[in-house]
């Protein structure tokens, strides 16, 4: 994709809540960034639980189905990013930043406490966007993932304080 087409992409883009049906979307966005990919069923089967939401990325002007989406898991006041996915070709262009966005907007009105994540300390470009949205590393969990070489890797555990939490905790 030229810079000048992923301008306009990502000002297209259109977010919604994330549903069963675009569990086959999903799991084909998450096949295409991951090397352990989800299928649709159990992305499907995680969105039937109540304390499950996700946002779904979508190009206004059609094309493939889905640019990205992330997953949210909800334990009390804190939650969890579960994944988030932005298509390899539409990488760069603010889609993950969006998403990440709307589930910190959801987190607000939620009143949540805090969000949770966990990230391959190799991974860069999502460690950068984090470190943006203001997550702090707060842990770690070494040997948590395996590379395609089968090298094991650690997890980084990131933080992101909210600013109103829930009363009455
Ligand atoms: C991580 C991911 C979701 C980011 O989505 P994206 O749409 O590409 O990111 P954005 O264009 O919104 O970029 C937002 C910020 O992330 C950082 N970032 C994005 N791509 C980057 C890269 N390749 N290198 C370094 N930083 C990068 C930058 O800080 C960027 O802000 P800037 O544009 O103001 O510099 C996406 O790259 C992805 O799907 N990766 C594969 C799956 C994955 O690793 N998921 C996270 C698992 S924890």
């Amino acid at each position: 994709m030229k810079w000048w087409q992923g301008l306009w992409a990502s000002a297209e883009v259109t977010l919604v809540s994330l549903t069963a049906e675009h569990a086959r979307d999903a799991a084909d966005v998450h096949a295409a960034t991951f090397a352990r990919p989800w299928t649709d069923g159990e992305i499907a089967d995680l969105l039937s639980r109540p304390n499950v939401f996700g946002y779904a990325a979508r190009p206004a002007q059609g094309g493939v189905a889905l640019t990205g989406f992330v997953l949210v898991r909800l334990a009390a006041d804190e939650a969890e990013i579960l994944t988030i996915a932005v298509r390899p070709d539409w990488q760069g262009y603010g889609v993950g930043r969006r998403l990440m966005d709307q589930v910190l907007a959801h987190a607000h009105r939620e009143r949540l406490a805090s969000l949770f994540l966990e990230v391959d300390e190799a991974n860069a470009a999502a460690l950068a966007l984090y470190r943006k949205l203001g997550f702090a590393a707060v842990g770690e969990r070494p040997g948590y993932y395996r590379d395609r070489q089968g090298d094991r890797r650690r997890a980084i555990v990131m933080r992101r304080d909210l600013a109103s939490p829930r009363k009455g905790r």
